[in-house]
């Protein structure tokens, strides 16, 4: 089954970039063939994270300079990725055409892929809200940190009310202490469900892995340096509920993109 799977914060800096591209390699080491879209498209660090210097990024596609299939880079076998450039001011908020175009082209790649992972970035932009929209799954990243899960809350409210998302996924992560990151998690999905039309469930919950940063100074997915550790195994097991969601209907990039109108702007 093709899957589109949106991963959204809120809050920059929460562990989101961490998540996708380590449970990137760890599925595209189950042999699934998957594609990561950073969507983090003026400050993208997914090449960074996933170890690899990207040579095209999403804005030499929009800028017609090439095609998307041509901007997508290998990084195994089984894993890819379009990249975003770093430090393009402006690129969170695309022109109408330059999102139908990206719609477009990310939907005729669906059938290559049995998975595409789109990590969104931080903030609460309508390019970014609409992107996510148009995903068959959507994951909120979120600390116990209240700046974290209010902006949480912000995302969903968003998508709930203006794109009829009911079902989000929680990941929770850079827990300190995990008895008190579960009475603070459990809280904020009770209070989460009763004022939003939503159903929330909390599929991981990641403690602070110290060793992440020294991943990323050595410019290696941390799942390939570290295979044996919580943190990873933990990976594993939030790869496997995620692949048993199912495919939520009416949602996905055609349906946006045939429906591609802006409530923003009407209300
Ligand atoms: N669970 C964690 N424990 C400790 N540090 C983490 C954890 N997750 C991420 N980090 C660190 O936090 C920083 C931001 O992570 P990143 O994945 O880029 O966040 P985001 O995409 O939400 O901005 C990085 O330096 C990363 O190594
Ligand atoms: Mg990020």
């Amino acid at each position: 089954m093709k899957k589109v799977i949106s991963y959204s914060s809120g809050k920059g800096g929460v562990g989101k970039t961490s998540l996708v591209a380590n449970m990137g390699v760890l599925w595209a080491k189950e042999q699934k063939k998957v594609l990561i879209v950073d969507g983090d498209w003026s400050l993208g660090k997914m090449a960074l994270t996933l170890g690899v210097k990207p040579q095209w990024a999403i804005n030499d596609v929009l800028e017609g300079k090439i095609s998307l299939n041509e901007a997508v880079q290998g990084v195994t076998p089984y894993l890819s990725l379009l990249a975003s450039p770093s430090g393009v001011v402006g690129f969170e908020e695309l022109s109408e055409s330059q999102r139908n175009q990206l719609y477009f082209e990310i939907d005729a790649m669906q059938e290559d892929y049995d998975l595409i992972l789109i990590d969104h970035s931080s903030g609460v932009h309508w390019g970014v809200i609409q992107f996510a929209a148009a995903a068959h799954n959507h994951v909120i990243v979120t600390t116990a940190e209240p700046t974290s899960y209010m902006d949480a809350y912000a995302i969903m409210k968003l998508l709930s009310q203006r794109f009829k998302i009911r079902n989000f996924q929680l990941i929770v992560t850079m827990s300190q202490c995990v008895s008190e990151t579960q009475k603070i998690i459990e809280r904020f999905v009770d209070i989460t469900q009763n004022h939003l039309d939503v159903c929330v469930r909390e599929i991981g919950h990641f403690s602070f892995e110290p060793k992440l940063a020294e991943s990323l100074r050595q410019q290696k997915p941390f799942a390939n340096l570290f295979p044996e550790l919580a943190f990873t195994q933990q990976l594993v097991k939030v790869c496997k509920t995620l692949e048993r969601l199912p495919v939520e209907k009416g949602n996905g990039l055609r349906f946006y993109y045939a429906q591609n109108i802006n409530p923003l702007a009407t209300r």
